[in-house]
């Protein structure tokens, strides 16, 4: 007999999942897909014919999980005018022998969690040792989670945010700080960046925010907002003084920090030194001097989602979480 569909929203995903719990399952999963056990098609990607809306449709089968998962993405860049979300999603999960629907789950707060653990597994893997200052571009949804992502992987003695909305920054500080018991100050960008030992960028900018010369020999980057060929937060200039990682290289060239850089011929399509995977996996060579500029460039893959829906199925079965329902 067929299981019923669980309904989950997001308010349940984040009292039941901490992001901290899925950041070594998204290390693991980014490791495995290298392997060739997993099934990763295109992502599509459709602009509509309303200003700034963008949809994505983004699939994903793992092994490991053993689960497909497809999840359908809006973004509305206007919607902060009707204080609204300006990203939205939603996942379903499928059984993969059988196809039965297991789950149909809010897919924003799971696409902050696995984007912002992606961003401290790169981190984890990229970082220079002795790195102890973090600065995450971008205060508002995926920002605040890679602040957590990024404080649950390393320590940091400070953490500086910075928004072009300094209220936004002002607000994410102030609550940070006082949840995760850190140093955390709302800057402007450019002592962001002069100051870091890690940057992380996470906003939906189309021009660039971090400029070559504040960024200093041996700092890593983690670029996780820039996800359509449209945005870009890093100068371009900056990218031919960085070894960079890809999340999916294919992926990247497409849309992202690097896809403007090569369409430019400031990089060759050959620019990544490998995969975070590869690098995971001891396939890839990592940072080699404490100059190094290291940049990890995550598009966002459908695996990511796969795993981390793993995390709340399982979570949701065992604390009997949301509603069941039978569409036959
Ligand atoms: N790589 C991935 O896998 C992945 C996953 C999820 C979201 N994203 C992308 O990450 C970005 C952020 O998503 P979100 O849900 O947090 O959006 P959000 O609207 O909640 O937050 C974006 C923040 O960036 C700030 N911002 C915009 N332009 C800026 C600039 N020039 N300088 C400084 N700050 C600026 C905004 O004020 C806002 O606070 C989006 O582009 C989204 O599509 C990527």
């Amino acid at each position: 007999m067929a299981r019923p569909t669980i309904l989950l929203n997001r308010q349940t995903i984040a009292e039941h999942i901490q992001i901290a719990s899925v950041i070594s399952a998204i290390e693991r999963a980014m490791a495995d897909f290298e392997r060739g056990n997993d099934y990763l098609p295109p992502k599509a990607i459709y602009q509509l014919p309303v200003p700034a809306a963008f949809a994505a449709c983004i699939a994903g089968y793992t092994k490991a999980a053993n689960l497909m998962s497809m999840k359908i993405g809006q973004e509305r860049t206007h919607n902060v005018q009707r204080s609204l979300p300006t990203t939205n999603s939603w996942i379903m999960a499928f059984e993969p022998e059988s196809g039965e629907l297991l789950m149909i789950c809010d897919g924003t707060l799971p696409t902050m969690y696995r984007t912002a653990a992606a961003a401290a597994t790169g981190i984890r893997h990229l970082a220079r040792g002795d790195a102890s200052t973090l600065a995450v571009i971008g205060a508002g949804q995926l920002g605040r989670q890679c602040v957590r992502a990024a404080v649950a992987t390393r320590s940091f003695d400070r953490v500086f945010l910075h928004d072009v909305v300094p209220e936004t920054a002002q607000q994410a500080a102030t609550e940070l700080s006082a949840q995760l018991g850190i140093f955390i100050a709302a800057v402007d960008a450019q002592v962001a960046c002069q100051e870091a030992d890690v940057i992380v960028t996470a906003t939906n900018s189309r021009s660039p925010i971090v400029l070559s010369d504040w960024v200093r020999p041996g700092t890593h980057l983690s670029c996780m907002g820039a996800d359509l060929h449209e945005k870009i937060e890093c100068e371009p200039k900056l990218l031919p003084r960085c070894k960079i990682w890809s999340d999916q290289t294919e992926h990247c060239l497409q849309r992202g920090e690097v896809s403007q850089a090569v369409e430019h011929n400031l990089l060759s399509r050959d620019c990544y030194v490998g995969t975070l995977g590869q690098l995971i996996n001891g396939d890839s060579d990592g940072r080699s001097s404490d100059l190094d500029i290291t940049m990890f460039d995550g598009v966002g893959i459908g695996i990511q989602d796969t795993t981390v829906l793993r995390a709340i199925y399982d979570q949701a079965v065992e604390d009997d979480l949301g509603v069941r329902f039978a569409f036959s």
